[in-house]
């Protein structure tokens, strides 16, 4: 019959045991030290360890040579407890046995000695199930545990314990196992089994487990189920619904090259090669937090579930980004993760998402708004130049501000023989959708455009601007012309402070209303306002009072 790896290769003792040293560490010191408490909780994320290690020690406890660190493994004890029978070790699912009337039982039980070995042990697995009645009810027998008795209660939920219960207990945190710990110990398996499996296809099946010991080995079962006992990386990808660096790794060039139609295309490639969006958005996730982990590291780390060649990638492409850009990417991933859990129409937000990435990039932060505004910025926002991304047309959202002030009248002077846009316009927006540019192509179709002979002249609201891909545009719009256009951006709305806003705030004093107008006619504060329109000033504090 065919068992499972994680249960065929449940470790016996400490020393199979990976991770939690802490654990076996503070036990082995205890047992050596015959300090054995009477309540145990163990606590920790599921497949770490804890139903393990509670059976360990129960062997420790009761093997015939015990107690001891290093139970034997032969006698009767140690072999019944590893097979589940023992009669004195007694091991209860409080996920189907959680009333009162088992804890009642338990505690009739308690009463009498161990019918044969040293101590009596009761494993309680998800304890936190157990009712508030039950609960009363074992705590009773922690008031007065009869010197042979020993609990040990297993938990996701630690929190979920009473403090009654928790205060009389040893609690023990097992902790998520290292990535490098799992590809060891599957190795080791792999080995055991006569599997053949790379560095590679390990490293994809232990990533599979999220740290979680038990998913990994579940995954690894899949895997032979699927491929035999030749383990080829592309198949398990595809079985667990793990992505390529590649295919990740095109989103992050798409944003780089601001490029929506690439982003449009890959939804399309995930699609045609049957591959799961929802796994897609959630892999995304996964593979902007790497970056971003890469990113503040700086050198390969243990935090990111990959060997250090494997990482080398991650800390290229987090070069192309910032910290700023990356959190930015991977919120935007986890609220498209989310959605798609519950989407009708997958492949929409999933196009939707991926397009919001690209326009994200394009989002200028305070810091460096500020900065562009040089002079006129208040000196607490030093200027950071370094800050600012290439992907940002700075030029148009902020020459145009600063040298041709912003007037109602047409900046003819420049354009010789303007020719009405006519055509033009429609035909610059079909060519920029063809493009795959269609966020330029929206903002052309709410400008004013003329077009002259040497440049394209394109005044719409300041935040539209924003959003014009311009050496692209610059070039499509040359082709249609047949000649070099130069592309000048004015802004046309003016800024000004909502007269809601005014309406809404408290009215002020008088000199608190004439610190007001001095404020919004300095020219900092009023190019700040050509910069975020909709900007509003709620109140005006005189810092030197
Ligand atoms: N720390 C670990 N070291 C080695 N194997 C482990 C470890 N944690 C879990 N496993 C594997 O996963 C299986 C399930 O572990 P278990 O102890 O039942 O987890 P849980 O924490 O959910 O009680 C074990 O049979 C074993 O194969
Ligand atoms: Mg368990
Ligand atoms: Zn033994």
């Amino acid at each position: 019959m065919y068992q499972v790896i994680a249960r065929k290769y449940r470790p016996q003792n400490f020393s199979e045991l990976i991770g939690q040293e802490h654990v076996q560490q503070t036990l082995t010191n205890a047992i050596e030290a015959r300090r054995i408490a009477h309540g145990y909780i163990f606590s920790g994320q599921r497949g770490t360890g804890k139903t393990t290690v509670a059976r360990i020690l129960a062997r420790c406890l009761n093997c015939v040579n015990g107690p001891t660190a290093q139970p034997c493994g032969v006698c009767s004890s140690c072999v019944e407890i590893s097979a589940g029978n023992a009669i004195d070790v007694i091991e209860i699912d409080a996920a189907s046995n959680r009333g009162i009337n088992e804890m009642r039982e338990i505690r009739e039980n308690v009463r009498f000695r161990p019918a044969r070995d040293r101590y009596k042990i009761f494993i309680i697995d998800e304890a936190h199930q157990i009712t508030k009645e039950a609960f009363n009810a074992l705590l009773k027998t922690l008031e007065e545990p009869p010197e042979w008795v020993v609990f040990i209660l297993c938990t996701t939920e630690a929190h979920e314990i009473p403090n009654t219960i928790a205060s009389r207990c040893q609690h023990f945190t097992f902790r998520s196992v290292d990535f490098s710990e799992i590809v060891e110990r599957m190795k080791h398996i792999a080995a055991q089994e006569g599997i053949e499996a790379s560095d590679e296809v390990l490293s994809i099946v232990a990533q599979a487990g999220e740290g979680s010991v038990r998913d990994s080995l579940s995954a690894l079962d899949q895997a032979i189920a699927c491929c035999g006992t030749k383990l080829s990386s592309a198949q398990v990808r595809a079985l667990l619904g793990i992505f390529g660096f590649e295919s990740l790794a095109a989103v992050a060039h798409a944003i780089q090259a601001q490029d929506s139609g690439r982003m449009l295309d890959i939804v399309e490639e995930l699609e045609r090669n049957g591959q799961s969006l929802h796994h897609f958005s959630r892999e995304l996730a996964r593979y902007w937090r790497n970056l971003l982990v890469a990113k503040i590291a700086g050198k390969p780390t243990r935090l990111i579930a990959a060997s250090e060649p494997e990482q080398q990638p991650f800390l290229e492409v987090a070069k192309l980004f910032s910290e700023e850009d990356l959190t930015r990417y991977l919120n935007l991933s986890l609220t498209l993760y989310t959605d798609l859990q519950t989407s009708l129409q997958p492949r929409l937000h999933l196009e939707l998402g991926l397009v919001k990435l690209v326009q994200a990039g394009r989002i200028q932060s305070i810091e460096e708004a500020l900065a562009a505004l040089g002079s006129g910025a208040p000196a607490a926002a030093a200027p950071k130049p370094a800050a600012l991304k290439a992907t940002i047309p700075t030029e148009p959202l902020v020459a145009p501000a600063s040298k041709a002030p912003i007037s109602t009248a047409p900046a003819t002077s420049a354009l010789h023989a303007p020719v009405p846009e006519g055509d033009f316009k429609d035909a610059l927006q079909t060519a920029l959708v063809k493009a795959g540019l269609n966020f330029t192509a929206d903002a052309i179709a709410q400008s004013e455009v003329t077009l002259g002979t040497s440049e394209l002249l394109l005044r719409a609201p300041k935040m539209l601007l924003l959003s014009l891909k311009e050496p692209k545009l610059q070039t499509i719009a040359s082709e249609l012309a047949g000649r070099k256009l130069q592309i000048r951006t004015e802004a046309s709305a003016q800024a000004a402070v909502s007269p809601s806003a005014a309406a809404n705030s408290t009215p002020e004093p008088q000199e608190n209303s004439d610190l007001r107008t001095r404020a919004l006619s300095h020219p900092g504060v009023k190019r700040f306002q050509e910069l975020f329109p909709d900007a509003q000033v709620r109140a005006v504090r005189n810092l030197n009072e």
